[in-house]
């Protein structure tokens, strides 16, 4: 028990004195408590504390809401004092950790964890003890922290780093682990010892809550993080390859990548008194091996009431009445490749400073003196380039037309040049062709003739022979009667003859009368017996002769009928020869008109060549000196019409500072270019602008791609853009 008492007093002595000397509402209130403490060393149980925890809460690090006073003594005799209750903050149920954030753990619960009955009632003394104690602070090597009792800060396993305030120490924490969540204000998270792989990730959470007990008084409304160091990869065309995002905050902050270092951003949040939120920041490392990835990040929690937070939707706030601003990214070093990041789209704020007792009427911007070959102003390609790389696209697309044209001229000549040459062939055979078909024709119709004249003399043969055999049958027939008559008379005279003999008397003349008549009468049938053979005879000689010449002239009209057809084919070959030869005339006259005409065509084709030839050569002349020159000129400008499309001038990446004016009055409200100017016409050298609009903000946008916007519906075209840079200004407010 003696030993108890020591440190009881111990701690007694630790606390009055660090709240000595401090007079808010809280501080009077634990100064009361601490006389009452002081006033009953021998019961310590029965000072009027409440404490807002009970060990049996059920999550790690959350204070317990429905508090309970805490009055009764606990089973032993402990000093249950206020740097005990920070302990029991932390302590779960079972006994688990939560990493990275107050990390009292097990030493808590296996001190405490059944030391207390639960609260009943909510009182908060700790969470004022948490606020109160834990205010901000510069550690002696320049990291901020907590500023605390060099106690608390070994229990929270933090470095102590220098001294504040009433004899604390400023209790820096360094997270170094990917997945971890930090809870604690003035954090660091850095790069682990060992080298990032690629390709990986790294995370990490910022929680939020006013139920955690480290958060308990002050409701935090912005998380504001300073990049004390950030080196990722160079984005590809601006497009970055190792990313750092961040997730869980109302302000949409752009993703940025390269190098960072002394960059700041401020991320608004709903209040973590109403909503509890997590705000993720992660690094996601693209296969690029051979890159030094390294980061260190302040995570300060800004609470709601503070006067210094950011306005909202800024998510760069400046406070000075001069400084530097500078893209994500920028850097004083030389180089060709793109240093501006895509999908840029935010807004950088500036408060409107006192000066000299004033405030100020207007902010100035003037480019940063660079001295390692840095650009200090490189946002996107002018105007005067997107006119020439327009004209050159024009040019080409022509001169493609053009060449086009006059091949297809030219195969249109070479075609007709054949086609005359096919049909002159044909012509000239055609008319080698009707030569022997008339030849044919007039042979056939020689021939015809003979045939015919065969024939003619055939048939007048054949008549004769017909005239002929009648007349040989006509003789037949009077033979044939003249036969029968002579027969009549021998056979009178026969009679006449047997008369005679049979006469009685015997009449020997009358006998002799009627054998001499009978005698010539036999001779007379005789005779014209001859006479009729000989007729018959003639006769069939006569039909003979007609049968002969009936073949004779069968034969001459066969003949004949033969000549006939030769000529009627021949008619026809020559009658077709003549059609071949007409057709190929026909053939030959269009050929030659179409060959006539066809070296025009070609001449005018290339004649179109050459200038399209030409015009492109301009125009990509024109285009290199206008790339040249963009190099150097401020693309403010005004958006020029090319061929009937109006070309972008700073409408997707640009630097916006309503109302900034040169010198003389000149404007403009979007900035893009080599040069920071307002002058309409493009120029190469930077001026000091200055705006007299307030609040004083500008806006850093940037679309999400370096190539060239290709016109399409409701999309204006705009040329790649090259080793844009982004912007360094310092600012000057007046
Ligand atoms: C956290 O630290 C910053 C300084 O880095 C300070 O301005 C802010 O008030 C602190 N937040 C809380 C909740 O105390």
């Amino acid at each position: 028990m003696a030993g108890a008492m020591e440190i009881f007093l111990f701690f007694n002595l630790i606390l009055t004195t660090i709240w000595a000397g401090e007079d808010g509402p809280v501080d009077q209130l634990t100064a009361r408590q601490d006389e009452l403490l002081n006033a009953n060393p021998a019961n310590p149980w029965m000072f009027p504390y409440y404490y807002n925890i009970q060990p049996q809460v059920p999550f790690a690090g959350y204070a317990y809401t429905d508090g309970i006073p805490f009055y009764r003594k606990p089973s032993s005799g402990y000093f249950a004092k206020r740097e005990i209750f920070y302990f029991l903050v932390d302590v779960s149920n079972d006994g688990h950790r939560q990493e990275d954030r107050l990390g009292f753990g097990n030493l808590g619960a296996n001190l405490f964890g059944n030391l207390f009955t639960p609260p009943t009632r909510p009182f908060r003394p700790l969470a004022n003890l948490f606020v109160n104690r834990m205010d901000a602070c510069s550690s002696s090597s320049g990291d901020a922290g907590i500023c605390t009792s060099a106690f608390a800060c070994s229990l929270f396993s933090r470095k102590p780093s220098g001294s504040c305030n009433l004899g604390r120490v400023c209790c820096v924490e360094i997270v170094s682990s990917c997945g971890s969540t930090v809870t604690l204000n003035n954090t660091y998270w850095q790069s682990p010892s060992t080298p990032v792989s690629a390709p990986s990730t790294c995370a990490l959470t910022v929680r939020l809550d006013t139920k955690l007990v480290e958060q308990l008084a002050k409701p935090i409304c912005q998380i504001r993080l300073d990049f004390v160091s950030f080196m990722t990869a160079q984005p590809t065309a601006g497009t970055c390859t190792d990313t750092f995002e961040i997730s869980g905050s109302t302000t949409t902050a752009p993703t940025i990548c390269g190098v960072n270092s002394g960059q700041h951003m401020y991320l608004d949040i709903p209040s973590s008194a109403t909503t509890p939120t997590d705000v993720r920041l992660s690094f996601n490392f693209g296969t690029a091996t051979a890159i030094t990835r390294s980061w260190k990040i302040k995570i300060a929690m800004l609470p709601c009431s503070a006067t210094y937070l950011a306005p909202a939707d800024c998510l760069q706030y400046f406070t000075a009445d001069s400084g530097r601003v500078k893209s994500f990214n920028w850097q004083d070093v030389a180089g060709t490749t793109t240093r501006q990041l895509n999908n840029q789209n935010y807004d950088i704020c500036f408060r409107t400073e006192l000066v000299p007792s004033q405030k100020a009427t207007q902010m100035c911007l003037s480019i940063c003196s660079v001295s390692n070959g840095g650009d200090a102003f490189s946002i996107t390609t002018p105007t005067s380039s997107t006119d020439a790389a327009a004209a050159v696209v024009t040019a080409t697309t022509n001169l493609v037309k053009a060449q086009t044209t006059l091949t297809n001229a030219k195969t249109t000549l070479a075609t007709a040049q054949t086609t005359l040459a096919n049909a002159q062939t044909a012509l000239t055979t055609a008319q080698n062709n009707i030569a022997p078909t008339q030849a044919a024709l007039t042979a056939a119709k020689d021939a015809l003739i003979p045939a015919q004249e065969a024939a003619t003399i055939a048939e007048m043969a054949l008549t004769d022979a017909q005239g002929a055999h009648t007349e040989t049958q006509t003789l037949l027939t009077s033979a044939k009667e003249s036969l029968e008559g002579k027969e009549e008379v021998l056979a009178t005279a026969k009679e006449d003859l047997t008369k005679a003999e049979a006469a009685i008397p015997p009449d020997e003349t009358a006998i002799t009368d009627a054998r001499a008549a009978a005698t010539a009468a036999q001779t007379a049938v005789d005779e014209a017996q001859t006479a009729v053979a000989d007729a018959e005879t003639a006769e069939a000689k006569a039909q003979s002769d007609v049968d002969k010449a009936l073949a004779v002239s069968d034969n001459a009209q066969t003949a004949v009928d033969k000549a006939q057809l030769a000529v009627d084919k021949a008619q026809l070959a020559a009658d077709n020869a003549k059609t071949a030869v007409t057709d190929a005339e026909t053939a030959v006259n269009n050929a030659k008109t179409g060959v006539n005409n066809a070296p025009a065509a070609v001449t005018d084709a290339q004649t179109a060549v050459t200038s399209a030839q030409a015009a492109l050569t301009a125009a990509q002349i024109a285009a290199a000196n206008a790339v040249a020159s963009a190099a150097a000129l401020s693309g403010v400008g005004t958006s020029a019409i090319v061929n009937g499309v109006n070309t972008a001038t700073c409408l997707y990446d640009f630097l916006l500072i309503a109302g900034a004016r040169d010198s003389t009055n000149v404007k403009a409200d979007r900035y893009c270019g080599n040069a920071l100017n307002p002058a309409t016409t493009p120029v190469a050298t930077s001026v000091p602008v200055c705006t007299p609009i307030k609040p004083f903000r500008m806006t850093f946008q940037t679309d999400n791609t370096e190539e060239a916007v290709t016109a399409g519906a409701n999309i204006l075209p705009a040329p790649a853009d090259t080793a844009n840079t982004g912007f360094c200004l310092d600012y000057q407010e007046k």
